[in-house]
């Protein structure tokens, strides 16, 4: 089969386009043939080695979180899945091939509303947006959530949980986005490149940071004592949070089918936008890399949707 491989530690001139072997399946896992996946910034942290002492991967390795296809192959132990079943889900690299072998813990059955392309740009950020909001931020109707980067992958999700909540919601995104913002359902959209956040919002209940910089340290002065602050970008600041009294979490996605499951359903309810931004070809996955890193200016700047790959027509 056809699949994207890293041989050594770098960025998107280590992805090969090259012929590997199928992957056998274990007794709990299916085949997937998979239509397409999709690129997140984890893919470029583990391949540049940055993320080695704390997910390590093993060389030559597979990118790719996930994916959207359709079951080939059902393992022995297997149960709730059947060949042809249109199936998405997230898997510990690997996605960027034709078929996967994946773990039925993190899958489950496509949102019929949604095609393959659509599909695949929600596992990850979806995910990694609905734990951060209900897990860790513990969000409950009535209270004030600022959420940094909202347009972006993780962020337009964290918007939309955050407002099926019952949330009163503070945003922050680039100027061009700020009506996207509005849309999903944030009341307070504040323009980050020309307004200090911290002159707009206060007594907030829940802090998301999906943005780096000097974000997380700024944002401690606009939480309620006794508030909650999570961070998927680095760790907690433990000084100022313990200052501040604030209940600061650090966040690593842990891939649930569950998770994926409550998503999948306020999807197919119609409660849930995605956005794609761009589609290239599996064999093109190092340019959606260069456009996701953003330094390379002859190719688009995103602000907001996903870039997904397509691996088979
Ligand atoms: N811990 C985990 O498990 C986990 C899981 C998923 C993602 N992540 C991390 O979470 C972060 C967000 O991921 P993503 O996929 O949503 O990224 P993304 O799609 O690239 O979105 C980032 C967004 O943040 C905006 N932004 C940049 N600087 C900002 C600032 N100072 N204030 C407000 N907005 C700002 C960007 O807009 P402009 O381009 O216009 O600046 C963009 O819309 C990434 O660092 C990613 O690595 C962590």
């Amino acid at each position: 089969m056809k699949a994207i491989r890293i041989h050594d530690y770098g960025t998107f001139e280590q992805l090969k386009y090259e012929d590997v072997p199928v992957p056998e399946i274990k007794d709990d896992q299916i085949l997937v043939k998979v239509y397409t996946t999709s690129v997140n910034h984890l893919d470029m942290k583990k391949a540049s080695g940055e993320a080695k002492d704390t997910m390590p991967i093993q060389l030559p390795w597979i990118p790719g979180h996930d994916f959207a296809g359709t079951v080939e192959k059902t393992g022995k132990k297997v149960t709730g899945f059947e060949v042809g079943d249109k199936v998405y889900g997230n898997s510990d690299g690997n996605s960027y091939a034709e078929y996967l072998a994946a773990d039925i813990s993190k899958v489950v059955l496509k949102p019929e509303s949604l095609d393959f392309a659509e599909a695949s740009s929600v596992p990850h950020v979806g995910e990694t947006a609905w734990q951060a909001i209900h897990t860790h931020g513990q969000l409950k109707s009535g209270q004030k959530v600022l959420i940094h980067g909202a347009a972006g992958a993780v962020g337009a999700f964290a918007v939309q949980f955050a407002k099926l909540a019952g949330a009163k919601i503070y945003a922050t995104a680039s100027t061009e986005d700020i009506d996207l913002v509005k849309s999903l359902g944030a009341g307070t959209v504040i323009d980050y490149k020309t307004t200090d956040f911290t002159t707009v919002a206060e007594d907030i209940d829940l802090v998301l940071v999906l943005v780096g910089g000097n974000t997380q340290e700024k944002s401690y002065n606009v939480i309620k004592q006794g508030g909650r602050l999570v961070s998927t970008t680095g760790p907690i600041l433990e000084d100022l949070a313990r200052d501040h009294k604030v209940t600061g979490v650090s966040m690593v996605i842990k891939q649930s089918a569950k998770d994926l499951q409550s998503i999948t359903d306020l999807i197919n309810e119609g409660k849930i936008q995605t956005d794609i931004a761009l589609t290239y070809p599996l064999s093109e996955a190092a340019t959606g890399w260069k456009v996701l890193s953003g330094k390379d200016s002859s190719l688009p700047h995103v602000t907001h949707g996903k870039i997904v790959l397509e691996v088979t027509k």
